[in-house]
């Protein structure tokens, strides 16, 4: 006696594995979506321009380690003569107060895994 039908199950069973694998298939060669930094809120601007910022943010932080460290000068004036004190801790997470929405979405994006959490501490994250 024939316990279940061939004829009926296997097709079944291709069907699912297709629905389920579909999704993931779909993706492969179509472009992963564009990363959404999250902004703040409360401020409008950043140090620099937006677009100063995009490009440049490595040279950026890089500038001011050197002059933190090497001539210890704790004043960068940015954006409109305004003046920052050059930490990546105190000033850059002060306002991008999530690395995981706002730097690693960029980073997980390009695949750059910036060293720099190793020493400098990032902000708490809340869910
Ligand atoms: C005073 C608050 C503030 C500080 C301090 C600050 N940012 Fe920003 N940042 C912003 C805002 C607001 C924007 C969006 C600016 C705009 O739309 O003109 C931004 C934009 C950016 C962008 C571009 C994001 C995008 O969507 O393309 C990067 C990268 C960035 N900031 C990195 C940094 C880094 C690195 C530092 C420290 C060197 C820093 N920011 C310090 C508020 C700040
Ligand atoms: C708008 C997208 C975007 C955001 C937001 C962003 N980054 Fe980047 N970052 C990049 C890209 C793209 C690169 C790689 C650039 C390259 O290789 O030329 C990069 C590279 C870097 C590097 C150099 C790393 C390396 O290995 O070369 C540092 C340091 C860095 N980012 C710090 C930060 C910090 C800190 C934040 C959050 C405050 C941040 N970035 C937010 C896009 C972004
Ligand atoms: C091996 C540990 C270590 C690593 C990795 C590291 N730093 Fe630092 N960084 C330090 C120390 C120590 C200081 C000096 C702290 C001070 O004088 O306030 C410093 C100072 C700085 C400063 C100026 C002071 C401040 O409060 O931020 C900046 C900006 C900076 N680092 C950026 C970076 C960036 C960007 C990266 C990654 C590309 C990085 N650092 C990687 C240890 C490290």
């Amino acid at each position: 006696m024939k316990i279940y039908d061939a004829n009926k199950i296997i097709p079944g069973l291709l069907i699912l594995v297709g629905l389920f694998t579909f999704p993931f298939l779909y993706n492969i060669g179509g472009a992963a979506p564009a990363p959404k930094p999250e902004l703040p809120k409360e401020q409008k601007t950043c140090v620099q321009s937006l677009a100063f910022m995009k490009a440049g943010h490595m040279q950026l932080l890089n500038d001011w380690r050197d002059q933190v460290v090497r001539q210890a000068n704790r004043v960068y004036v940015g954006l409109d003569g305004k003046e920052f004190n050059p930490s990546l801790q105190n000033t850059c997470m002060e306002c991008h107060t999530s690395k995981v929405k706002f730097c690693d979405q960029c980073h997980n994006y390009a695949g750059v895994t910036p060293y720099c959490w190793d020493c400098h501490i990032a902000p708490k994250e809340n869910q």
